[in-house]
This record gives C-alpha cells, sequence and structure tokens, in this order.
C-alpha cells in the first residue's frame, strides 16, 4: 500500500541555493559519469542534491539501474523522492562518491561539516575508490580554516572535555553550533554536537590529533586524501 504522501514528494531544498546555476552544470557533468549497475555514495549539501536530479534523469531516459549509498537524511529522502534505489555500506561497496566541500587548499585538503553530515561522508569517501569533489572558485583557500572553523562531532556529554583539549590544540575559538528552527544545540543525525573549532593553522597531524581525544566521533578535515577535485567558476 502506498501513502498519500505530499511530504517527501514535494521535498524542497531548504534553503536558498547559492550559485545554483553553476552547480547545474557540474551536476550534468558529473551524472555523464555514472555508468549502468553503479553503486554511487552520494554525500550532502545542495550540489549532491541538485546531481542526484542530473543522476534520476538519466537513469529515466536510458533506463540505468544504479544504487545510491546517502550520507545524509535529506539526501536520502531527496532519493526516494526521485525514485532512485538505495543501499547501504553494510550490503555494498560504493564504485565512487561524490560530495562538495566546504574548502579546498592548495593540496587538496578539505574542510567539510557545513551540513553536520561529515561522519558518514568520511565513511563513505574511506569506503570509495574514488571520489569527486565537487566545488566553486569561491570554496579555493590558501590556507584551510581561513574563512571556514572546523567542524567536530562531539558525544553530547564530552563538549566541555573536547573543548578543553581543541584549545590545547591550539584552536582559539570553539563555538557550540545552535539550532535553527529549534532551540538548543544541534543534534547530528547521530545523536550528537557539533563544535565549530577556529583554527589560525591547520597543520597535518591535526586531524588525527582531534579524532584521538575522547568523546569525538569525527571532524570535517580531511587531509591528504586522495581525491578528484570538479571545480567550477561562478
Ligand atoms: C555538508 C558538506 C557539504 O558538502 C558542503 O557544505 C558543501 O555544500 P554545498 O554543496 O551546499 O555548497 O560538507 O556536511
Amino acid at each position: 500500500m502506498e501513502w498519500k504522501d505530499s511530504l517527501i514528494s514535494g521535498l524542497q531544498w531548504s534553503e536558498h541555493i547559492i550559485n545554483r546555476e553553476g552547480k547545474e552544470r557540474v551536476a550534468q557533468e558529473l551524472a555523464a559519469r555514472v555508468k549502468d549497475g553503479e553503486v554511487i555514495g552520494a554525500g550532502s549539501g545542495s550540489t549532491v542534491y541538485l546531481t542526484l536530479f542530473a543522476i534520476a534523469e538519466r537513469m529515466r531516459s536510458e533506463k540505468l539501474h544504479v544504487e545510491i549509498i546517502p550520507a545524509s537524511m535529506e539526501i536520502s529522502m531527496t532519493c526516494i523522492q526521485l525514485g532512485i534505489p538505495q543501499t547501504t555500506l553494510w550490503e555494498k561497496r560504493p564504485d565512487w562518491t561524490f560530495d562538495g566541500a566546504d574548502e579546498v587548499d592548495p593540496a587538496h585538503n578539505l574542510i567539510k561539516g557545513r551540513g553536520g553530515a561529515m561522519f558518514k561522508e568520511k565513511l563513505l569517501i574511506k569506503s570509495s575508490e574514488r571520489t569527486f569533489i565537487v566545488v566553486d572558485d569561491s570554496k579555493f583557500v590558501s590556507r584551510l580554516g581561513s574563512k571556514f572553523p572546523v567542524p567536530v562531532e562531539v558525544f553530547p556529554t564530552g563538549v566541555v572535555y573536547v573543548e578543553e583539549w581543541l584549545k590545547i590544540l591550539g584552536a582559539s575559538e570553539v563555538i557550540l553550533r545552535m539550532g535553527k528552527g529549534k532551540d538548543g544545540p544541534v543534534l547530528t543525525e547521530n545523536g550528537n554536537f557539533i563544535l565549530d573549532a577556529w583554527f589560525d593553522s591547520i597543520a597535518e597531524p591535526l586531524e588525527k590529533e582531534i579524532k584521538s581525544i575522547t568523546g569525538v566521533i569525527e571532524s570535517g578535515l580531511f587531509i591528504g586524501y586522495d581525491i578528484e577535485i570538479n571545480a567550477y567558476t561562478i
């Protein structure tokens, strides 16, 4: 039996999509890579959202069968809306993953996690043989951490302990991310809090150092990953 549902079928992206035209262009390029039978990891964010529309269009017009492993509920609901089958990391390994980013430095290190989904995004990227990161010019920085803080997902009662350790690791400011449309802190999909930590400099070991703090689930630092950057001009 089917739901008379309009919530998921009528779902829209939650905010205005910045640089929508450029993102739609690159979404077409990514969708053109899809091959019949592939399992594809989909990160999160508006670029990923728009790419799913382009993939769904190819699936419809060329009768391709593709399965998506989503990194967030919003991307999972978009797959349902578009009729794209989904699977999990329990069942399948992605042939490749695509995702956006908040900052990319000259060595292709990344900060991700504006959407709070960096834990599952990292799991997908680590599980995939190839990853395509899609960004516009505005995401390139000469120094990681210059425009965005490093998001750190933390077990809720561990935030004070973790804040102290982030400062010992050099964070100049640590902010508890608060919800919009909700009182109190943002809760991640895993029921955790997010600390946004500003660093004046980010050296190679920082990702591992943050991960080693008890109470930290994952950070939005991606240093030294084997990824391909698909850039577009706004
Ligand atoms: C979410 C992310 C996103 O990939 C990043 O914020 C980019 O988003 P957008 O494609 O909307 O610019 O890391 O956790």
